[in-house]
C-alpha cells in the first residue's frame, strides 16, 4: 500500500525467538498422567514442549527473543521508542515489560504489558501499528512470551499435554510503504468461562465490618471441545474479514500463520479457507501451545530458515482465552 503521507506505514523488519532448553516429550508426560504418545500426537500433533527451569523467567526468555529481533532489524536497543510485551504470565502482576526494557538497556523506550492470552501477539501488532500510523513512534519492539507451565495443573491430562513455554519478538518500523495490509480483532466475554486462569478470592476479615479478598490464581481450566469449536468457526471468519480489508483473497496468501494450538485446528482452518498445507506454518510438534509466543516463534523460525522472503504475504491469526481472536495481514520485510 502506498501512502499519501510518507513514513507512517509499517514494516516488520526483524524477528527473534527463544525457548527454554528443557524439553518434555509425550512419553515423559505419560509418566505423569494417564495418556499416551499416540493419543497426544493424533489429537493435537504435539510431540514435545519446552519447559522453563526455575532460573528462567518471562523477562529472560523475552529479552533473548528481543535481542534477536533488534539485531535482525539492524537497530540497537537505544533506538527503540516503545516495547510491548504480550503475555498472560508476567513475572510480576504489575507488568514485566519495564524489566525487559531495563534488561535490554532501551533507555528511551516506554514499555507496557498487554494481555489478550493467545491473541496477544496479533492484538499487540495492531496496537503497535497505531503508534506508528499516528506518527508518534518509529521503532517498536513487540514480544509475545509466556511461561504457562507455571500455571498448568500437571495432574489434568486434558490441559497439561497442550502447553509449553517460549518467546518470540518482532521489530516494527515506520516505513514509506505500508506492509500491514489489513486486520480484524474480536472479543466475546460471554464465552469467558471456557478458558480461564482465574484469580480465586478468599475472604479475609481485616477488622470488624471490613472483609477483603486475598486469594490466588487457580491453574488453567479449559473446555477443550468448546474452544475447538470456537476456533474452527471464528478463525476462518476473522481471516476472511482481514483479507477483505486488505483487498486480497486467500489465493494471495503466501503463508497462513495461525496460533499453534492444535494441528487439527490448523488443518481445519486451512481446509475451510482452501489454503494448501504447504502454506500452513506449523511448529507445534516441537513446542506445543506457547500462547502469546506461538505466532512470533513460528514466524522467526520460518524467516531464519529462509522460507519466508521479503514481500511475502502472511496472514496471522491468534485465538484463545477471553475469548479473543483476531487476524492481521502483512508483508514480511521493508
Ligand atoms: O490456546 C488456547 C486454545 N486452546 C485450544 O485451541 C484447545 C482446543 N481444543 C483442543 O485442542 C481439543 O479439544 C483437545 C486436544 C483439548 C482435546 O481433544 P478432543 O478430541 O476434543 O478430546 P475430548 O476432550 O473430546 O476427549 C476425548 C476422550 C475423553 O474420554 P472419553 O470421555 O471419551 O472416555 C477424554 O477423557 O479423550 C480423553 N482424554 C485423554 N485421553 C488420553 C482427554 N485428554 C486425554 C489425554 N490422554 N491427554
Amino acid at each position: 500500500m502506498n501512502l499519501k503521507q510518507p513514513g507512517i506505514g509499517i514494516a516488520i523488519t526483524g524477528s527473534g525467538s527463544a525457548a527454554p532448553v528443557h524439553s518434555l516429550d509425550n512419553q515423559g508426560l505419560s509418566q505423569l498422567v494417564e495418556t499416551s504418545d499416540e493419543w497426544i500426537t493424533s489429537r493435537t500433533g504435539i510431540r514435545e514442549r519446552r519447559l522453563a527451569a526455575p532460573t528462567d523467567s518471562v523477562t529472560t526468555i523475552a529479552s533473548e527473543a528481543a535481542r534477536g529481533a533488534i539485531a535482525m532489524a539492524g537497530l540497537t536497543p537505544a533506538d527503540l521508542d516503545l516495547i510491548i510485551l504480550a503475555t498472560s504470565t508476567a513475572d510480576d502482576l504489575f507488568g514485566s515489560a519495564s524489566q525487559i526494557q531495563g534488561e535490554l538497556g532501551a533507555q528511551k523506550a516506554v514499555a507496557f504489558d498487554l494481555t489478550a492470552a493467545c491473541s496477544g501477539f496479533v492484538f499487540g501488532l495492531v496496537t503497535a501499528a497505531q503508534f506508528i500510523r499516528t506518527g508518534v513512534y518509529q521503532n517498536i519492539l513487540l514480544i509475545g512470551a509466556d511461561i504457562l507451565s507455571r500455571w498448568v495443573d500437571w495432574s489434568d491430562r486434558r490441559t497439561c499435554i497442550l502447553f509449553g513455554d517460549g518467546a518470540g519478538a518482532v521489530v516494527l518500523q515506520a516505513n514509506d510503504r505500508d506492509r500491514l495490509l489489513g486486520f480484524e480483532l474480536r472479543s466475546d466475554g460471554t464465552q469467558n468461562k471456557y478458558l480461564n486462569l482465574a484469580y480465586v478470592p478468599q475472604p479475609k476479615p481485616l477488622i470488624d465490618g471490613v472483609t477483603i479478598a486475598q486469594g490466588g490464581f487457580h491453574p488453567i481450566t479449559m473446555n477443550g471441545q468448546e474452544v475447538y469449536r470456537f476456533a474452527v468457526r471464528r478463525v476462518p471468519e476473522v481471516i476472511e474479514k482481514a483479507l477483505f480489508r486488505a483487498n486480497l483473497s486467500t489465493e494471495d496468501v503466501d503463508w497462513l500463520l495461525l496460533h499453534q494450538a492444535n494441528q487439527r485446528i490448523l488443518d481445519a482452518v486451512g481446509d475451510r479457507l482452501q489454503i494448501p498445507a504447504d502454506k500452513i506454518i506449523s511448529n507445534l510438534a516441537k513446542y506445543g501451545n506457547t500462547s502469546a509466543a506461538s505466532i512470533p516463534l513460528a514466524l522467526d523460525e520460518e524467516v531464519r530458515q529462509g522460507h519466508i522472503q521479503c514481500g511475502d504475504t502472511i496472514v496471522a491469526s491468534g485465538f484463545g482465552a477471553g475469548l479473543t481472536w483476531g487476524a492481521a495481514v502483512f508483508q514480511w520485510g521493508r
